[in-house]
């Protein structure tokens, strides 16, 4: 989105650029996003990949959306506006830790496709890598880990992703791992081999 204001002057050319600061870290940044419905494992299989890299000797940072949204984003509801809204500013944020020479591992149910779009838009999409965590409805039920499908379910919490409201399956992910049949470490390792070539220098 284009700003109108007439009154601003951005500085993005004359401060130190994303390539020297990638330099410095000896590293690629990118933006690794993932999505998939509440307790799919979006969240665990990032803390997986986190490690990994660090060790790795990669600068990377997590953002999830649980996090989020009790901080920069707590004014937001799960209403779909909101929910673009919500992933509109994380977009943009990934966007400054890219220019930074950072790599993020996000962390949203990012249910809709135009939601996806309008990320990976704001990200550019030769740095943005989409991975679907597609862990069927019913596990996701079965597992619960929070206990939010079971007040989904009572008519506690509407708009919940998968009862009240849509998940749409993405339609070209770069990555999708299926949990279903699969251990978590068997998880993290696929996502960490596919990841590390695209970001060790
Ligand atoms: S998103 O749809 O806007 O991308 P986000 O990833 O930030 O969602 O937040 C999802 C997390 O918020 C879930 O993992 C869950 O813990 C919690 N949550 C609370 N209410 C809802 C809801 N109505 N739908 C989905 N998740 C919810």
């Amino acid at each position: 989105m284009k700003s109108t204001n007439k009154n601003l002057f951005p500085i993005f050319e004359d401060i130190i650029q994303r390539k020297d600061k990638e330099n410095l870290l000896n590293q690629n940044s990118k933006v690794i996003w993932l999505t998939g419905m509440s307790g799919s494992g979006k969240t665990t299989i990032a803390k997986g990949l986190e490690k990994y890299l660090f060790s790795n000797g990669i600068m990377n940072q997590i953002l999830d959306g649980d996090n989020i949204r009790v901080g920069l984003n707590k004014n937001l509801s799960f209403s779909e506006i909101d929910r673009t809204e919500n992933i509109r500013r994380i977009a943009e944020v990934s966007k400054l830790f890219l220019n930074a020479g950072i790599v993020t591992i996000n962390c949203f149910v990012s249910p809709l496709n135009n939601m996806r779009e309008l990320a990976k838009e704001i990200i550019g999409k030769q740095d943005f890598i989409e991975i679907y965590v597609n862990t069927s409805l019913e596990k996701c039920k079965e597992r619960d880990v929070k206990g939010l499908y079971k007040k989904a379910l009572n008519g506690e919490i509407k708009n919940f992703t998968g009862i009240g409201s849509n998940y749409e399956t993405p339609k070209n992910p770069d990555l999708e791992i299926n949990t279903t049949d699969k251990s978590v470490n068997e998880s993290i390792e696929e996502l960490s081999k596919f990841i590390l070539p695209k970001i060790k220098k």
